[in-house]
């Protein structure tokens, strides 16, 4: 198969561990017969400095003419003033908004061989597997108004969360066609006691729930929710959320496997076709680790490349419908834990931690066989 890929590793550790995704993506081509190519462009922080823009035209274009978008991470210190017009992460937000994106796919999953490096109970973390949706084009993150201004009374600032039917229907939808390739249990998260768009999403929700009669739904306060993912995790499938609530759960849901530098995440606007096969047509989508650009450990070689490498192996599945090439991927990353390879942010006292390249070098060995 040929495939476009657009790689975009942005600011921080962002280009680190992208630049690892490719070795593996590359060895992937070699062993199952694939000529992936890549286009890349400038994105975030370093495209702001070169181009004063954080998205700059150019990437677009690359980005519609890819079949799918493999992305770093964006932002850090140098861009990083409140009163800044532009900011380096309009660009991701800019990349989902403009591809349509609105569904972020957010796999929790615990590695048996990390159970050492989590910081809940190993007790609590038997059978944990669960998949977070986050909406990703709509809510808080999106709203109009969304202005800052200042009068005679002092600064003031406003932020909207704001949906219409169309966009809870459709994230809720993916959430509970996954949950029928799972479990059959969707947790739908809201905030329904206090606030209108979340008694409409609960509504929304419950609605699309009496199509999928196979499939349990929970309705679930989102602060009620952020306790029991580190005191009950094994309790969700998959959980349905809006953008903010999503964005700040998957983070505390990340770190119950051991480290925010495992879990991978794809943006989507559907889920690709039952038949397996791949895709054509339509705005590329785009995968992403969960975790950011890290400032304080860029340019080190210390990063943790495997959140970027499964979000490759997403890629392959979700994009390209290349199944069995995304488990070489998982398999192989599984095996270097087994092995006991893992760089500083899962290693146990003890460990002497591998680099960003080295961990990315082994998972690229062991995918080309
Ligand atoms: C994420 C990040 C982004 C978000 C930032 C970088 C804009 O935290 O993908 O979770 O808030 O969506
Ligand atoms: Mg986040």
């Amino acid at each position: 198969m040929d495939a476009r890929i657009a790689v975009l590793g942005g600011d921080g550790i962002g280009p680190e561990v992208t630049v690892e995704s490719v070795k593996v993506l590359d060895a992937v081509g070699r062993r199952f017969n694939h000529e992936f190519t890549y286009v890349t462009g400038p994105v975030g922080g370093l495209a702001i400095d070169t181009t004063g823009q954080a998205l700059p035209t150019d990437t677009m274009n690359i980005v519609l003419g890819s079949d799918a978008v493999l992305f770093g991470a964006v932002g850090g210190p140098k861009w990083d003033d409140p009163q800044a017009k532009i900011r380096p992460e309009d660009g991701i937000l800019a990349l989902r908004k403009s591809l349509g994106l609105f569904a972020n796919l957010r796999p929790c999953k615990v590695y048996e061989q990390l159970i050492d490096a989590s910081p809940l109970r190993p007790e609590l973390l038997v059978d944990v597997d669960f998949i977070i949706v986050r909406e990703l084009t709509g809510g808080l993150y999106f709203g109009k108004p969304k202005r800052r201004w200042e009068n005679s009374r002092g600064r003031r600032a406003v932020d909207t969360l704001a949906y219409s039917e169309k966009e809870i229907e459709r994230v809720v939808r993916i959430a509970f066609e996954l949950a029928r390739d799972r479990k059959k249990r969707v947790h739908s998260l809201d905030k329904m006691n206090v606030m209108e768009s979340s008694r409409l999403w609960r509504e929304i929700a419950t609605e699309v729930g009496i199509e999928y009669p196979d499939v349990d739904l929970i309705h679930m306060l989102a602060d009620n929710a952020a306790m029991q993912i580190i005191t009950n995790p094994s309790i969700f499938d998959v959980i349905v959320a809006e953008n903010t609530f999503g964005d700040i759960l998957s983070d505390e849901a990340a770190v119950i496997g051991g480290s925010l530098g495992m879990l991978p995440s794809a943006s989507v606007s559907s889920l690709p076709p039952k038949n397996g096969r791949r895709r054509r047509g339509g705005k590329p989508s785009l995968y992403e680790p969960i975790h950011g650009s890290a400032p304080d450990i860029a340019g080190k070689s210390l990063a943790n490349p495997m959140a970027s490498i499964l979000s490759a192996a997403m890629l392959l599945r979700l994009s390209l419908g290349l199944e069995s090439e995304a488990q070489a991927v998982e398999n192989a990353v599984e095996s270097v834990l087994t092995e006991g390879y893992r760089t500083g942010d899962i290693a146990t006292t003890g460990e002497r931690p591998l680099t960003t390249s080295q961990v990315g070098d082994m998972i690229a060995g062991l995918v080309a066989g």
